[in-house]
């Protein structure tokens, strides 16, 4: 089958990655929005308007299945992405519930884009899930660019993740795809203090349940 897997840039490999190691059987066709991203720092309205097009093509190509692979594309616009594309949907998104149920100190930090943060869903994930725990939110505004741009300053990325864990969170959400390519050096800084989790292994298990369906 052909699996489209969208995100704006280069989180997206590291989920087309990790769907083609586990299901190698299915063509992936991964698109990335070099044009627009960062995405976490613009208004939803702009995200649909550049998704739009790219999502059509995929369809008009065979793509049997999307995979979005970009907690702010999710958490901005998922209602009205199935609303209008006539295709099932697989999308990631901040993994607030699990966090929630997992963490001893109760307290965690989600690491996200500023357009995730505001989002209607990411607040109510919070609400519905998370009212009985604290929920840190540090400051990773630039974190996608400085990924996509290849330009990774690990100073920055060291700060934020011993404040929250000086704060006592004990588990660390990886709420945006690009976060996959430092997460070994987040989890290195947790070691023994917070379990870093993100959205690869349940969205792949969500993809075989709609592949099976197909
Ligand atoms: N990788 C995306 C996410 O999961 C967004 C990065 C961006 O374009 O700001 O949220």
């Amino acid at each position: 089958m052909k699996i489209g897997v969208f995100d704006s840039g280069v989180g997206g490999k590291a989920v087309a990655d990790a769907i083609s190691s586990a299901l190698p059987e299915h063509e992936i066709v991964l698109k990335q929005d070099e044009e627009h991203v960062p995405y976490g720092t613009k208004s939803p309205k702009h995200i649909y308007d550049f998704i739009s097009p790219i999502f059509q093509q995929m369809i008009d190509d065979g793509c049997q299945v999307i995979v979005v692979a970009c907690n702010t594309v999710t958490t901005t616009l998922i209602d009205k992405i199935r609303e209008n594309f006539n295709v099932p949907f697989v999308a990631v998104e901040p993994m607030v519930k699990p966090a929630a149920e997992m963490t001893k100190s109760g307290v965690i930090a989600v690491c996200a884009t500023p357009a995730t943060l505001n989002s209607d869903r990411y607040n109510w994930l919070k609400n519905e899930y998370a009212k009985h725990v604290k929920v840190l939110e540090p400051d990773c505004s630039d974190w996608a660019l400085m990924i996509e741009d290849n330009k990774i300053d690990r100073e920055k990325i060291e700060n934020r993740t011993t404040e929250v864990l000086a704060q006592n969170a004990d588990v660390i959400v990886l709420a945006c795809t690009h976060f996959h390519w430092i997460e070994d050096q987040i989890k290195e800084l947790a070691q023994n203090k917070a379990t870093v989790i993100q959205p690869e292994k349940p969205l792949i298990e969500q993809l075989k349940r709609v592949l099976a369906q197909l």
